[in-house]
């Protein structure tokens, strides 16, 4: 009898963890100027001086994360050799969602000794939480980095940019030195700091440019080299993978993303080695993973609208006007056992959100004598998008904080 997996072929991976988001690269290529100012930011540590604040900009996926991995694992192994400088604790933490108090909380627990209990989840708060994070680190000394990933998805980041860096000047550390590494997917991130927070950060700040084609295209043969088997893919494939990130998001994840999904699309067809045409069809599966999470991002009741048109579209009966959009969506929210919004205002709201965001596409409707503006609506991408979407738990946890805002409204 012929084994469920006999027919499998060989593989093209030769080491597929290298093309995973987990995996932390051993070189940094093309970013040699942002290590240097990184370098530069980051001296003061082996000289036992207070560190600098550091503030990274730049869009998703252009190394943000993976510099600042390689540049502290650096700095504590130089840290280590070098007399003059204190004991050198790197703390990360992912913000994604979080509030001040649970980021320091997560700090607290973090360095607090083995044998001690967690500081408590509820009835403290942000301030306490401070307190006892101050007699930690104090109770630790050395020298802290507290890097601070996607620190824009942070509620109320002002406060914590605030207090740490006065730290020592408002006496709550007097041995521990402590210095923020401050990252961020977004540009405007800093302008929305008030002025007492910018003049107490006094922060260096290096920014990430997109990488272009030909940086992506050395990014990318050098993982291609650790992930494939050797004369497992074409290097026409890893310059189209390069060249189609380059153009859309200038992402190196992107790249890699697509390099992935590629060699996969190769394997499945059993084709022996990745070609540009495999890269070409990852490309359309990357896009609708990337319009699943834009999906996903939503608030729960902008989902349901949504799907709400998505069936309609999918029964043919688009364009459709907000009325029916509403009576669908209804079903949908009950049947997952979500209250429903009941007035037509909030579901147009709605509806003009998704068009906004590029999901749907409206058109206005002559109203005749009567006067008014009244509009349908119809779907603007395939609906099995929409019926697939991605639902993580991050995104669920904000969805449903800001629903409630929709309630609200
Ligand atoms: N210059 C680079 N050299 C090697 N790999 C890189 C480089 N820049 C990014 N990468 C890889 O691309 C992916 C995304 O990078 P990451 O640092 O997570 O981006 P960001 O934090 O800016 O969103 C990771 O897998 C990372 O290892
Ligand atoms: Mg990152």
């Amino acid at each position: 009898m012929a084994g469920l997996f006999e027919d499998i072929g060989d593989t093209l991976f030769e080491n597929k963890t290298v093309l995973e988001e987990e995996y932390e690269p051993d070189n940094i290529l093309e970013r040699d100027d942002e290590i240097e100012e990184y370098r530069h930011s980051l001296k003061d540590v082996l000289y036992g001086r207070n560190p600098s604040n550091v503030m990274l900009y730049g869009k998703a996926g252009v190394g943000k994360t993976a510099v600042t991995t390689h540049v502290l694992d650096e700095l504590q192994h130089a840290a280590e050799q070098q007399d003059a400088a204190d004991d050198l604790y790197v703390h990360r933490y992912n913000c994604n969602d979080e509030t001040v108090f649970s980021a320091v909380r997560e700090l607290v627990n973090r360095l607090l000794p083995d044998h001690a209990s967690e500081f408590p989840k509820r009835g403290l708060s942000t301030g306490n939480a401070l307190k006892e994070l101050y007699k930690q680190l104090e109770r630790v000394g050395g020298t802290h980095l507290v890097v601070l990933d996607e620190i824009d998805h942070l509620e109320k980041a002002d406060s914590l940019l605030y207090e740490l860096p006065r730290a020592r000047a408002n006496d709550h550390l007097e041995d521990a030195k402590i210095g923020i590494i401050g990252i961020s997917n977004n540009y405007t991130f800093r302008n929305r700091l008030s002025a007492k927070v910018k003049d107490t950060l006094q922060e260096d700040e290096i920014s990430f440019p997109t990488y272009d084609a030909n940086e992506l295209r050395t990014i990318l043969h050098d993982r291609a080299k650790k992930a494939l088997v050797e004369d497992g893919y074409d290097d026409s494939a890893v310059a189209k993978a390069a060249a189609l990130a380059a153009q859309d998001t200038g992402s190196a994840r992107q790249a890699i993303d697509l390099l992935r999904k590629g060699t996969e699309i190769a394997e499945r067809e059993d084709a022996g080695t990745v070609q540009d045409d495999h890269i070409g069809r990852a490309r359309e599966e990357v896009n609708r993973g990337r319009l699943r999470d834009k999906i996903a991002d939503q608030s729960l009741h902008a989902r349901h609208v949504l799907e709400a048109v998505a069936h309609i579209e999918h029964d043919g009966d688009t364009p459709v006007r907000s009325k029916k959009v509403m009576a669908t969506y209804q079903q949908i929210a009950e049947k997952r056992g979500d209250d429903p919004l009941t007035t037509l205002q909030s579901i147009r709201n709605h509806l003009e959100d998704l068009q906004m965001l590029g999901f749907l596409i409206r058109n206005e409707v002559n109203q005749g004598q009567s006067g008014g503006r009244s509009y349908t609506h119809e779907l603007d991408m395939d609906p099995s998008v929409v019926f697939k979407r991605a639902t993580n738990s991050t995104n669920k946890a904000k969805s449903d904080r800001s629903d409630s805002a929709a309630i609200i409204r």
